[in-house]
């Protein structure tokens, strides 16, 4: 019988890093050569929209060259004896791909577009282009299902309330300074075991419980599953 225990991931950019995803801050500031706000705004939306789309439209081609790597499959592998609730920064989707299926996009998928009028009129484009001149079926625009920044987060009462009920918090490549999702960890109960798993330190000072462990995910995360999932079945 599976475990009770829920075990609640936050991921970022990192965790993709492996796969040949580009992490935000890692470069300088730069992303894929471009500066976030350039790209990743509803105010460079509505000055640049073709440039935006282009941006995007080559992450998406980016991301049908790319795979899961090992720390995506191990902790889809987790969901063999826990439930398992993956709440993500990150617009690919290697969670999917390595077999997740609990997952929270925080800050949209690449793979889907959405009305830039109407909110609720969202398509499943897979590695498709977004061209000027797409439409939804309302006639308006059709825009990458990305959250920019100053957008809202329409996901992020979800994700408080599943980080709220954790036995088992972990963190894994994000350099958690871009809230509200950086905020999630502190809501997850004092009493629930955390673990962090990054190259580099990490802003996590002052939380109760939490193992650090300086590595790349794709070193650190398959032990740390694995170890997960011997104290399930012993
Ligand atoms: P960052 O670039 O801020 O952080 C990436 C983290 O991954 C850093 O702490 C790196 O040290 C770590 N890292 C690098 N290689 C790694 C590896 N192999 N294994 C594990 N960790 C590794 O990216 P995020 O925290 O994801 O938002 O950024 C958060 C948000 O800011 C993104 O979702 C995006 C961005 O602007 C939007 O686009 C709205």
């Amino acid at each position: 019988m599976k475990s009770q225990k829920r075990i609640v991931v936050l991921t970022g950019s990192g965790i993709s890093a492996e796969s040949g995803i580009s992490t935000f801050r890692d470069s300088d500031g730069l992303w894929e050569n471009h500066r976030v706000e350039d790209v990743a705004t509803y105010e460079a939306w509505l000055s640049n929209q073709e440039l935006v789309l282009n941006f995007y439209n080559q992450r998406r081609r980016q991301l049908a060259e790319v795979k899961p790597n090992a720390a995506h499959y191990a902790l889809a592998a987790l969901e063999e004896e826990y439930e398992v609730h993956i709440i993500t920064q990150n617009v690919d989707d290697l969670h999917e791909r390595a077999g997740s299926t609990n997952i929270i996009h925080l800050h949209g998928e690449l793979v889907k577009a959405r009305s830039s009028k109407y909110d609720d009129l969202v398509y499943d484009i897979q590695y498709n282009e977004i061209k000027a001149g797409d439409c939804c079926e309302r006639g308006a625009q059709l825009r990458p299902h990305i959250v920019w920044f100053g957008e809202m987060v329409p996901m992020m009462e979800e994700a408080a309330y599943i980080a709220a009920r954790a036995d088992i918090f972990m963190v894994v490549g994000t350099s958690l300074v871009v809230y509200p999702a950086a905020g999630l960890l502190r809501y997850a109960p004092d009493h629930a075991r955390k673990f962090a798993i990054d190259p580099k330190p990490l802003p996590v000072t002052g939380i109760p419980n939490l193992e650090f462990i300086q590595e790349k995910a794709g070193i650190a995360v398959p032990p740390l599953v694995d170890r997960l999932l011997k104290e399930v079945k012993h």
